[in-house]
């Protein structure tokens, strides 16, 4: 009896120590496959400071200044973001310009309008109401001009775009509460442009990309070292000009989101005060009744 007692624990420790190995040995490979590779074959993005990261997280004003700058001089002559109105650059939670810098900022734009009392189409200068104009008429031309890939609209781009974080890396997130992997991987793709590999096929008119999915890009390395002026002294190089515009994309694509995470604390709050409360009243209804 005593002996297939011993004989049925130890079977059963065994068994356990089996399932704890093979778990600690399934979380390191997923571990270290998540390490190397964000899918696609492509190396994982590394993770940035972003300032608006995390429950408190918020936008830094001068970077979404800067990196507005970097947006309109660089990238607005090939991609679009019709979701962004001029009138919200001037809005709070964003880069904080003043009512007359965004209306002079619309009024570089010829907006079309129309049609007038003569039944005409029109040409006139931005007002605060208008959106971003598309520096294309039509994604066809665009494509045309851009060896028929299409560069994609700015306006939720920095949510679009993301990679595979794998197991448990994405378990982890959930409990940290990362969610910043699209300005990563977008932040990586600005600085992922190097030389091909050694029978790399290169197709025409692509370019290598390391963390683009496939890495044949159509867009060229957009920016260089010096290529936008700042004017608050922050450094001129790809990296800094990187972390700027993609903070400016995660804006656009997300303007309200330092009300949201600011609302999110306070329900929290509101929620263990509740949570207190009713256990309080459940004492007192309760208070009575023999248990
Ligand atoms: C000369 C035109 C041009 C300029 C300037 C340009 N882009 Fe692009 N961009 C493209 C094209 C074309 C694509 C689509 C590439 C493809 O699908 O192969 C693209 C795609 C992208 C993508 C999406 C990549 C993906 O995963 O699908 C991002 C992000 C991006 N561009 C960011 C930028 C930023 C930031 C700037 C400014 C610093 C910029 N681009 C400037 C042409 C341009």
């Amino acid at each position: 009896m005593n002996m297939t007692m011993n004989k049925l624990s130890s079977l059963r420790s065994l068994i356990a120590r089996a399932v704890v190995a093979a778990t600690l040995v399934t979380a390191a490979g997923g571990l270290a496959v998540a390490a190397e590779e964000g899918g696609h074959g492509s190396p994982k993005p590394p993770r940035e400071h972003w300032s608006f990261a995390g429950p408190f997280g918020h936008f830094d004003q001068a970077q979404l200044q800067r990196g507005f700058q970097v947006f309109k001089e660089v990238c607005a002559s090939c991609h679009g973001a019709h979701l962004l109105a001029f009138r919200n650059l001037a809005q709070p939670g964003g880069p904080g310009f003043t009512d007359a810098q965004a209306r002079v900022v619309a009024e570089g734009f010829q907006i079309q309008d129309g049609p007038n009392d003569a039944g005409d189409m029109f040409d006139r200068p931005g007002r605060l109401s208008d959106r971003w104009p598309s520096p294309f008429p039509n994604e066809q031309a665009a494509r045309a001009s851009n060896g028929g890939a299409y560069p994609p609209d700015f306006s939720t781009l920095a949510k679009a775009r993301t990679y595979e974080v794998g197991f448990p890396g994405f378990l982890i997130d959930i409990f940290t509460q990362y969610q910043e992997q699209g300005p990563d991987y977008i932040h990586a793709l600005l600085n992922g442009y190097t030389t091909p590999p050694e029978g790399f096929n290169l197709p025409e008119g692509a370019h290598y990309n390391a963390y683009f999915p496939g890495h044949a890009i159509k867009m060229p390395q957009p920016i260089s070292e010096g290529q936008v002026t700042y004017s608050d002294g922050s450094p001129e190089t790809v990296e800094q000009y990187s972390q700027d515009v993609t903070a400016f994309m995660m804006w656009v694509a997300e303007p309200h989101l330092e009300a949201r995470k600011r609302l999110g604390f306070q329900v929290m709050i509101f929620l263990i005060v509740f949570a207190g409360l009713l256990y309080f009243t459940k004492k007192k209804v309760w208070k009575s009744v023999e248990h």
